[in-house]
């Protein structure tokens, strides 16, 4: 398994691109099913998660391909084989999200329960509830859903809470549909909105986009695609972190700042020099950084994605700040490896209370989830002496390459190969 190494107490400073987004593109090959002509999807990052993505649209017997320029090629075709393995759901959960278009398109499908993971038991009864209004007939047998719809009929479809991927995977399959559906508390995060943008130019009649309330007029069928991926706007409140808890002079380019309005407002309320012109956001890390509260929250909300990142830059601050985590129950294993790194932290339920310290010291420590990870790096970027990170399989799941990035910005890592 590689590790990072990294010697911390550089400041960073230059510029560096944004990559493409990993939680949209999970979406946008998911709807790639829709369609029997060709797909291409560009600016695609090279992430482990996408390459599962290839790989499942390949056992579904596609010809699925992502090359090393990024992009993403769907050949025509239909799926030949209308169940997606338990062993490559299992590593990626957004899988999920091809049984609705698989349902919508060939009438079937047998998509495993991706079960649960690191952060939380993730369950997927809002998206089978979704389905379920459109009129499919589900099953769950031996671990797997089993889906079944002659023909899908529009329905209404209130979901009980907020979720991105369950409104992503019914509003694909609503695309489809015989008549209209109407979804009430549809999530509204920026990868909902990409999708329906490329939803809409597939042939997809959808209204309410930046609304919860979306109403699909289904239709026959839907054509091809091309369409570069807006940034990824979690990497790109991570590299923005970086360049503050190092006290640096960071920008980053190709950025959609109001994808994260949320994280650059929080930053400025810590202290951290911050200006947008364009699409380039840059921060300089100067000032005295100070404790903040934030409390993570569904889209314009400060989002659950950069919690742990916003935690190592709170740990560096002058003062104590909270961190409420409200989307996940477990997503705070990065304290007790942020602890190790000196930092002062106490958890009470689903609140964090830190107490900035002089500076942060390098040590072993271990990735647990890939946002985990971001956050272990930030710190040991700002720490004094050498840090170990190991399993760092876990932040290749959701980053382009980081350490080239950082790397690019003075950073002193370095990936070893055990
Ligand atoms: C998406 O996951 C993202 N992943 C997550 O990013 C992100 O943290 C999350 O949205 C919240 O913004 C992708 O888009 C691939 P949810 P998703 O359904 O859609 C509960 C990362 O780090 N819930 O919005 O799976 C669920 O347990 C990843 O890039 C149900 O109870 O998240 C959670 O507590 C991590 N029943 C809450 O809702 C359901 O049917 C929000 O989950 C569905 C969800």
């Amino acid at each position: 398994m590689d590790r990072f190494l990294i010697n911390g107490g550089v400041p960073l400073e230059g510029t560096v691109q944004a990559s493409g987004s990993k939680n949209s593109v999970l979406a946008l090959v998911a709807a790639s099913l829709l369609t029997e002509e060709e797909v291409v999807l560009t600016n695609v990052p090279q992430v482990q998660d996408v390459h599962t993505m290839v790989r499942i649209l390949e056992a579904l017997g596609l010809q699925a391909s992502l090359d090393s320029t990024g992009t993403f090629t769907l050949a025509a075709g239909t799926p030949t084989n209308l169940e997606a393995p338990y062993d490559l759901v299992r590593t990626m959960r957004a899988s999920f999200m091809v049984l609705g278009p698989l349902l919508a398109r060939c009438g079937r499908a047998r998509v495993s329960l991706p079960g649960g993971c690191a952060i939380g038991a993730r369950p997927v009864d809002q998206h089978l509830k979704g389905l379920k209004a459109l009129g499919a007939k589900v099953e769950l047998t031996e671990g797997y859903v089993e889906a079944q719809a002659d023909r899908l009929r529009g329905g209404q479809v209130v979901f009980d809470i907020n979720t991105v991927n369950g409104t992503q995977n019914v509003l694909m399959a609503a695309c489809l549909a015989d008549g209209t559906t109407r979804i009430e508390n549809a999530a509204i995060e920026p990868e909902v909105q990409e999708l329906i943008e490329v939803l809409t130019v597939m042939g997809a009649k959808i209204s309410g986009a930046g609304t919860d309330c979306l109403e699909v007029e289904g239709v026959s069928e839907l054509g091809g695609l091309n369409h570069r991926v807006a940034a990824d706007r979690i990497e790109v409140g991570t590299l923005l972190i970086a360049g503050a808890i190092t006290r640096g002079d960071v920008e980053v380019t190709g950025t959609s700042p109001q994808h994260l309005a949320s994280v650059t407002e929080k930053l400025r309320d810590a202290g951290v020099g911050l200006s947008i012109d364009g699409d380039r956001i840059r921060v300089r890390g100067s000032n005295p950084l100070t404790g903040v509260r934030v409390k993570t929250s569904p889209f314009p909300g400060f989002p659950t994605d950069m919690q742990a990142q916003m935690m190592a830059l709170l740990c560096c601050a002058e003062g104590s700040s909270t961190v409420t985590e409200t989307i996940f129950e477990n997503r705070f294993m990065h304290v007790s490896e942020l602890k190790r790194l000196g930092a002062d932290i106490t958890v009470e339920g689903r609140t964090a209370v830190i107490r900035g310290v002089e500076s942060l010291s390098g040590a072993p420590v271990m990735a647990t989830d890939l946002r985990a990870s971001a956050s272990l790096v930030l710190a040991a970027l700002s720490a004094r002496g050498e840090t170990n990170l190991m399993r760092v399989y876990h932040i290749d799941r959701g980053y382009d390459r980081i350490e080239e990035k950082l790397r690019s910005l003075g950073a002193r890592i370095k990936r070893v190969k055990d």
